[in-house]
């Protein structure tokens, strides 16, 4: 190992350089996350602090912390000592480099050169006009600085000639995206426009954004598509909003740069943007890696709410609850955040930000009312919804059944079906799909139909968990389960029969029933990520509260059919009355 290599290393916790990635939890010896080399939903992924290395126990990688950075960057040897030694303040004596491409520093160095060009322009000379626009636009200068924003000159080769002047060709401008090739040969790419810089997560300069201060042509113009500049990997002002991300666990997730401005401006330092592109799988990816937790405050215009929804169901199927905010009609943050009382406003619109599965369904609350449009409203939605995790879903069935009109239970019986669909759909892809985790949960969909998943879960996590079987109280208990087969399980298990003796009981009685309500329910805990040494006590309460309130739907169901029939007594009246109220507020 060469100096070098000790050096960076001993100043270094791969725990923490991991932690940039991945959000670990201590369980043991170890921390433990979701691993970022292949998709999982319960972490496999152990991070050794006193082996200062990292192994998945699902894919098998596995390393030091050069070995990560590699994998997960997409660089080489010499490219990842290069990150960590400037992250660990060493500096690296001078060997390596190599043939062939340009390492990524190279080719962002002509990057940062153009960058301080563009903010010594907007601070010098002809950087009136600019100044003026940002003043019209109430943009602090203390702003300035926090977004590095700059100036592109108006005409056609200011920074070229700089370029050239400090020895770069015209070939590495244009190769950077900083200048255009046209009949007349290269020209500045950004002219006449405010410059954002924007970097990526680790705060490594990727490309620029430029808008147009007046004149015709499109507002916005950004850096080309390359391997630095990824909009579809990049979340604008990630690299310093990622600190507050972690300490706030959430982010909020905007659409443009003068948004995110002027949010960090108001205090809101944990907002990013994804640049005015539907959220991408690579940018879900990268929001899970630092919260679980994403309000979404995208313009309020009716079309990019439409395309932003897609996003927004990646965001949630990675593990990533989505709240989404709604801001006055026409009106985006910024305009939100710069009036009266800005911050205080906003403050207000993230507290009543809808969970996705209640966003996508107030969306379609009018179509779902009529009658052209309702069949392809009502399929957009249960195809959203189906696609939801039992704990994702659960808490909002009841009000989304409202806005359907429909029953709750009713509502749960569409969306288990689509499920189950959906089950056997990528169970077939997944036979000539290499990624496709192959799903057993059709081998005991079949032969239950009716049966509640959440009673099976509970019999399996009644029958694994013995400290659980004892904490609960089984008078309260018992009567919320409907189906026969899995209340007897739950009775047998509350009555302190050992589950090696029920299972031989149930054997030598031929009492299948009981075992495939147990065995379906591992199936779907495992589905869920619920699997023993997995779960966290508070999915398992989130679960037992979720048992309670279908319980509690049922009977007010049940209680309801009484009284529509005109069959009901005063104290189930009563009871009725109250059900309906508890429901109501969500209790
Ligand atoms: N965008 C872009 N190219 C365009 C228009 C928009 O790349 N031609 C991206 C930019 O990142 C922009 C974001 O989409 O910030 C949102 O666009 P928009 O809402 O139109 O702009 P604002 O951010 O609101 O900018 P401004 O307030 O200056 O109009
Ligand atoms: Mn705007």
């Amino acid at each position: 190992m060469s100096d070098d290599v000790r050096e960076v290393k001993s100043r270094l916790d791969i725990a923490d350089v991991i932690g940039d990635y991945v959000q670990l939890r201590r369980a043991g010896n170890s921390l433990w996350g979701l691993c970022p080399f292949h998709r999982e939903k319960t972490p496999s992924f152990s991070v050794s602090r006193e082996r200062q290395s990292f192994h998945c126990f699902g894919c098998n990688k596995g390393g030091d912390v050069i070995a990560f950075i590699m994998e997960q960057e997409g660089l080489s040897f010499r490219e990842a000592l290069e990150l960590l030694a400037a992250r660990a303040g060493v500096t690296l004596s001078k060997t390596g480099g190599g043939v062939g491409k340009k390492p990524s520093a190279e080719r962002r160095a002509i990057l940062e050169e153009a960058c301080a060009f563009f903010i010594g322009s907007l601070r010098g000379a002809g950087g009136e006009a600019p100044r003026a626009y940002l003043a019209r636009r109430m943009v602090q200068k203390d702003a300035w600085s926090r977004f590095e924003l700059g100036w592109g000159p108006a005409s056609w080769s200011a920074l070229l000639d700089h370029l050239l002047s400090l020895g770069y060709t015209q070939n590495d401008a244009v190769t950077a995206g900083l200048a255009s090739t046209g009949n007349r040969g290269a020209y500045d790419r950004f002219r006449g426009r405010v410059i954002f810089p924007v970097r990526d997560e680790l705060g490594r300069l990727a490309g620029f954004g430029g808008r147009l201060i007046d004149g015709e042509g499109a507002k916005y113009v950004n850096s080309p598509e390359g391997e630095l500049f990824n909009k579809r990997r990049l979340l604008y002002f990630l690299h310093e909003a990622k600190k507050s991300v972690r300490e706030r666990l959430r982010i909020i997730l905007m659409e443009g740069y003068m948004d995110v401005l002027r949010a960090h401006t108001a205090g809101y330092t944990e907002a990013v943007a994804s640049l005015g592109t539907a959220l991408t799988e690579d940018q879900a990816q990268l929001i899970k890696r630092f919260t679980d937790l994403c309000y979404i405050a995208y313009d309020a215009d009716a079309a990019g709410q439409e395309a932003a929804l897609r996003g927004m169901y990646i965001l949630q199927n990675r593990g990533v609850e989505v709240r989404v905010v709604s801001l006055p009609e026409g009106s985006d943050p910024d305009d939100v955040l710069r009036g009266d009382d800005g911050g205080a406003r906003f403050a207000e619109m993230l507290e009543k930000a809808l969970p996705l599965p209640l966003y996508h369904a107030h969306m379609r609350r009018k179509d779902l009312r009529s009658p052209g449009k309702k069949l392809k409203a009502r399929e957009d939605l249960l195809d959203g919804l189906s696609t939801l995790s039992l704990l994702d879903l659960s808490p909002h069935i009841s009000n989304i059944a409202k806005i359907f009109g429909v029953l709750p239970h009713e509502l749960q019986r569409e969306i288990d079906e689509r499920r189950r669909e959906r089950g056997h759909a990528q169970n077939r892809r997944s036979l000539n799909s290499e990624e496709g985790i192959p799903r057993d949960e059709s081998v005991y969909i079949v032969e239950g139909k009716d049966i509640s998943d959440l009673e099976c879960m509970f019999c399996s996590l009644l029958w694994q968990d013995a400290d659980l079987r004892a904490s609960l109280p089984p008078l309260e208990y018992l009567p919320l389960f409907a189906d026969e087969a899995s209340a007897s399980v739950v009775a047998a298990l509350f009555s302190g029969e050992s589950p090696e003796e029920l299972e031989g009981r149930w054997r030598a009685m031929g009492e299948d029933e009981c075992l495939s309500r147990i065995a379906r329910g591992d199936a779907i805990l495992a589905r869920e990520g619920l699997d023993s040494g997995r779960r966290t006590e508070d999915q398992v309460s989130r679960l037992t509260a979720e048992l309670r309130a279908q319980g509690m739907r049922r009977r007010y169901e049940h209680l309801r059919g009484c009284y529509l029939r005109g069959d009901i007594t005063d104290d189930e009246r009563k009871e009725y009355a109250e059900l309906a109220k508890n429901l109501k507020t969500g209790k």
